[in-house]
């Protein structure tokens, strides 16, 4: 199932007493899958492990490092170390989305290309995604208005630009929302951060118009999220 150096990887992280078992998939994506797991006190685990395969993947994270000033001359050619670099990346925007107050699954530890966070859901059944629920209006609006407020604080206490926010990153969990897949958010002086910002912003509206929401225009909403001087 998992390589020798994922195995590794994963034996270094019981080590460390952050992960007592891994249990089922919950996700398998083309670039990552995400289990279920346990740490030592039995407490569920959502533990995303990046695999070491897809080229075109690889040429995709290279988009996104290279501009990034945090990377820039820094973006290693090993596809082992890349896809380190790219889990390495992901954590630390969760810890700064975080420690910025947006709601993010609580970030707990990275190592190669493993990243540890807290679990969204029960019982190794993730919460379900914003596009799969059916909400009121109210609850929608809700919604929306909660959203935009944490894509303020990203780009303003963070300093980052989600990148793929849509209706398909968004888990909801008891009445609340949580943000997540930022392995592609960059800093705000990436120089295509205003571009990703203005697709995040689009990707929102149209999800919410779609659901009958009345809501302000991409370019409105952009207007309103005002750096200090
Ligand atoms: N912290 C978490 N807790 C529970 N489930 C999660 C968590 N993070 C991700 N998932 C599940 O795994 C899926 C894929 O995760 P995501 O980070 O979006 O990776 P991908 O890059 O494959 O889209 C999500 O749609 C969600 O169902
Ligand atoms: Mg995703």
């Amino acid at each position: 199932m998992f390589d020798t150096a994922t195995v590794r990887a994963l034996l270094e992280l019981v080590r460390r007493g952050v992960v007592y078992e891994v249990k089922g998939v919950v996700s398998a994506g083309k670039e990552a899958r995400v289990y279920w797991g346990k740490d030592f006190d039995r407490k569920d685990l959502a533990i995303k492990i990046y695999l070491t395969s897809s080229a075109e993947f690889r040429k995709g994270i290279h988009k996104y490092l290279r501009a990034d000033p945090r990377f820039s001359g820094k973006v290693p050619t090993s596809t082992r170390k890349l896809y380190s670099l790219w889990a390495r990346k992901e954590f630390s925007n969760y810890v700064k989305m975080f420690e910025a107050g947006v709601s993010v699954p609580r970030p707990i530890a990275v190592h190669e290309n493993i990243l540890v966070m807290e679990f969204i859901g029960t019982e190794g059944k993730p919460a379900p995604l914003l596009k799969d629920l059916e909400l009121g209006l109210e609850e929608l609006e809700e919604m929306f208005n909660h959203i935009v407020e944490d894509l303020k604080k990203m780009v303003l206490k963070a300093r980052l630009v989600h990148g793929d926010l849509s209706e398909y990153n968004v888990m909801v969990w008891e009445g609340r929302h949580y943000i997540i897949d930022v392995s592609q958010a960059v800093s705000l002086d990436h120089p295509n951060a205003l571009e990703y910002l203005r697709r995040d912003l689009v990707n929102l509206v149209k999800f919410f118009s779609k659901r009958g929401l009345p809501i302000p225009s991409p370019a409105e909403l952009l207007s309103s999220i005002r750096l200090p001087d």
